[in-house]
């Protein structure tokens, strides 16, 4: 069976972008392959953060993919720290990371100019290699993310490569591995629609948790007024019918394409649903639809939080589900850099 690795990080709340980009597409993926989805808490620490919620986060963040409809009896679900491989094969990598591949990612510019010099710790920059080990542990095929992980996915095939280069081969075998790689080679798994949100205060950039105001987002847990009230105030624009994949109309293929996906329809199906549709009359339309979309996950996530004891037996299993795994690969560049193992 082929395998498919991929996470969230516990910051903020968990939005539509995180939601539509990434975790909905991982429901299905869990019925075809072997499936291992991770809470990012170790990357969760890379800019100032509050220690009094991590751990809150993490648990909810656990709760709200299961409430999407991750089933703990097919996809392992487990809290990154609680895997000690991964920080563990960060440092291996981290040595044949060359500096100049991290300055040049576009995340590590962004974030690192919003929080000022002074605020960026050494984990912002290498963050990206965390990220590689994270997939590169699991041998996997497949990383489904949102457009704006593309670059790191890029990174960790480039790290793989150099691993499988400078240790694997022949050099490997001799030393007892099993010749050939040492990691396989995963790709990032976009989807057409959904990969990148937008805002709702500005269809140019990104829906994001760190953005200041929390009307540029629709949070999966936000409440139906929040989310009627949020939709009512979001930026539109004053052309006359609605379409999609007009340069000049960001906010309406944004808000036609959320609407399509909470419906399930087909782009063609929307497109002509609203050509001749107002504001007012779409914006009454999408926000029934999310809330009919998002009203049973919510349900869900109220029973999962409040079962503690079945939350902390989900992860606990996950855990020792992925450290077999991982630390199996661990063990193998272990011995194909050269250590003396135990
Ligand atoms: P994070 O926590 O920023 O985002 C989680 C997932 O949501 C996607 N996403 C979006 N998709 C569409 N539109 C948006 N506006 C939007 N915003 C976020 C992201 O692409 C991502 O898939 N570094 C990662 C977490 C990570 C990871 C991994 C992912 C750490 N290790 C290994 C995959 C495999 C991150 O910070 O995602």
């Amino acid at each position: 069976k082929k395998r498919v690795v991929s996470g969230v990080q516990p910051t903020g709340a968990i939005h539509l972008g995180n939601y539509l980009g990434a975790i909905k597409n991982w429901v299905w993926l869990q019925d075809t392959y072997e499936t291992l989805f991770f809470i990012v808490d170790l990357h969760a620490i890379t800019l100032s953060y509050d220690a009094q919620q991590l751990s809150t986060t993490t648990r909810n963040t656990a709760a709200i993919y299961i409430a999407c409809g991750i089933d703990p009896s097919k996809a392992s679900i487990f809290v990154q720290s609680h895997v000690h491989a991964h920080v563990e094969l960060m440092w291996l990598l981290s040595s044949i990371t060359p500096l100049g591949w991290l300055n040049r990612m576009i995340q590590f510019k962004e974030k690192s100019r919003k929080a000022g010099d002074e605020n960026v710790g050494a984990a912002l920059l290498t963050y990206p290699v965390l990220m590689a080990s994270d997939i590169l542990l699991y041998q996997c095929d497949l990383v489904p993310v949102g457009e704006d992980q593309k670059q790191h996915l890029e990174l960790t095939r480039e790290l793989a490569e150099r691993v499988n280069y400078l240790f694997g081969g022949k050099k490997w075998k001799k030393m007892g591995g099993r010749g050939g790689r040492i990691f396989k080679m995963p790709e990032a798994l976009i989807p057409p629609a959904g990969a990148r949100v937008m805002s709702l205060t500005d269809g140019l950039s990104k829906m994001s948790k760190s953005a200041p105001s929390d009307q540029s987002r629709i949070n999966l847990l936000d409440t139906r007024d929040m989310i009627a009230n949020k939709i009512k105030r979001c930026k539109t624009d004053s052309f006359s019918g609605l379409e999609f994949d007009n340069p000049e109309r960001p906010e309406c293929n944004n808000l036609l394409s959320v609407y399509q996906l909470v419906t399930g329809r087909s782009k063609e199906e929307v497109a002509l649903e609203c050509q001749n549709m107002t504001w007012g009359t779409f914006k009454t339309k999408l926000t029934d639809a999310l809330i009919d979309h998002l009203q049973p996950i919510q349900a869900r996530y109220e029973d999962i939080i409040s079962d503690s004891a079945y939350l902390d037996n989900v992860l606990a299993e996950g855990a020792t589900k992925a450290a077999s795994i991982a630390d199996a690969t661990l063990h193998n560049v272990y011995q194909a850099m050269g250590f003396l193992r135990p």
